[in-house]
């Protein structure tokens, strides 16, 4: 959650734009950045290339994605094809790649990851022209050197992959495909089986990626993004515009040049009991992925299929929806149908999104999903943080860690 909201110019003093006591406009006004690196554009990016995931057992998880979410499984990468020490899976909708690994014995990199964080998110990869200025450029400005620029050729042709890393141990790889027409990557081949027929749900791109950072690092990452990568920073919510009875968070929104990227970070305020990014760094064990946002053209019938296939959204109070209208003004949707499908709404000043949260996707309440629609809006749905925190509290506290 929690990825943005009120923006601020920096070097202002914190002006709280929730009204605490209901689910917080945080009328957000836009937040021009002085960063001179965004000045030159030495990392040009043309998007979310895929995401990684590390997973207990990548083959079951595939089945997973594909029944719930609507992916393609559309390729597999594995002994089988030259690579003896970990299978991967494809997942494909539309303009969104994941890929799913488990390593296949317990010295390898992706079992490690896996057996300290569970399954969560390992890459947040980027797709670029030229994977080798965005090593040198990155590395040069300070970022962690985690793969130097390799040549991966096969018979459709070649990929350039270099990689950096961010918070936690989760990474970035800079990809790079304009000498390369197959299927992602080679040593994917596609994968075969006439008796999975997946639906796409309607997903077409990967949002927004949100990390969760200990408290103190969040200016950390802010100021690697800024100065290794060029990024501005989008906006930002203090914990008087994010917080519940119980806990609180801070966040800020980094993105790219053309905002293609955004990678809000939050990070756990006090309160009075253990907030849910707490909770989430403790089930992790450090910093990682809280969630993947991914877009849909038409929230309505994309939840409506979700739901009909069995994910679990979080719930959202009545008491939401009663306020709705006098929060967002006039919508296209019908308030009844976003009630009873549970789905949020919020506005800024350039329009108004839909979102949605599923529960988390994996034993340990670590990484979930968001499904979101803009009609315009840039941000991130700040005014349903207090609504959507309540929700995961509630969940917290089932688990008794409340
Ligand atoms: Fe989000």
């Amino acid at each position: 959650m929690a990825d943005s909201v009120a923006p601020e110019p920096e070097a202002e003093p914190d002006v709280p734009t929730g009204d605490g006591a209901s689910t917080g406009d945080g009328a957000p006004t836009a937040a021009p950045d002085a960063n001179p690196a965004t000045a030159e554009d030495f990392l040009p990016i043309n998007g979310t290339d895929y995401v990684e995931f590390y997973v207990g057992n990548a083959k079951q998880a595939a089945f997973y994605y594909a029944h719930y979410f609507g992916f393609e499984i559309a390729g597999y990468r594995g002994p089988e094809t030259g690579h003896p020490d970990a299978a991967s899976y494809l997942l494909r909708q539309n303009d969104i790649r994941f890929v799913l690994t488990t390593g296949l014995g317990p010295d390898t990199e992706s079992v490690r990851h896996q057996q300290k964080h569970g399954d969560g998110v390992k890459d947040i990869a980027i797709c670029v022209d030229d994977a080798r200025s965005a090593f040198n450029e990155t590395t040069k400005r300070g970022a962690t050197a985690v793969q130097e620029p390799e040549v991966i050729e096969g018979e459709d042709g070649r990929i350039v992959r270099s990689a950096i890393g961010t918070y936690g141990d989760t990474i970035h790889s800079f990809v790079e495909r304009t000498d390369y027409d197959g299927l992602f990557m080679p040593g994917f081949d596609p994968y075969e089986n006439e008796f999975l027929q997946t639906e796409p749900a309607g997903l077409r791109l990967v949002d927004h990626c949100v990390g969760n950072v200990y408290l103190g690092d969040m200016e950390t990452y802010v100021n690697y993004y800024a100065e290794t990568m060029g990024f501005k920073n989008m906006l930002h919510f203090s914990d008087d515009d994010i917080s519940t009875e119980y806990s609180a968070l801070m966040s800020k929104v980094m993105s790219n040049g053309d905002e293609i990227i955004k990678f809000p970070l939050n990070e756990p305020a006090e309160g009075e009991k253990k907030s849910q990014i707490e909770e989430y760094l403790d089930f992790y064990q450090g910093e990682g992925v809280q969630h993947v946002a991914m877009l849909t053209d038409d929230i309505i019938e994309t939840v409506r299929d979700l739901r009909s296939r069995g994910v679990e959204f979080l719930e959202t109070p009545d008491a939401y929806f009663d306020m709705l209208p006098e929060r967002v003004g006039e919508i296209d949707e019908d308030i009844e149908v976003l009630r009873d499908l549970n789905i949020q709404v919020d506005r800024d000043p350039d329009g108004y999104l839909l979102q949605i949260f599923t529960k988390p996707q994996q034993d340990r309440p670590t990484l979930f999903y968001e499904v979101i629609q803009r009609k315009g809006a840039r941000t991130f749905g700040a005014g349903n943080f207090k609504a959507l925190f309540e929700a995961i509290e509630r969940e917290q506290a089932k688990r008794g860690n409340l």
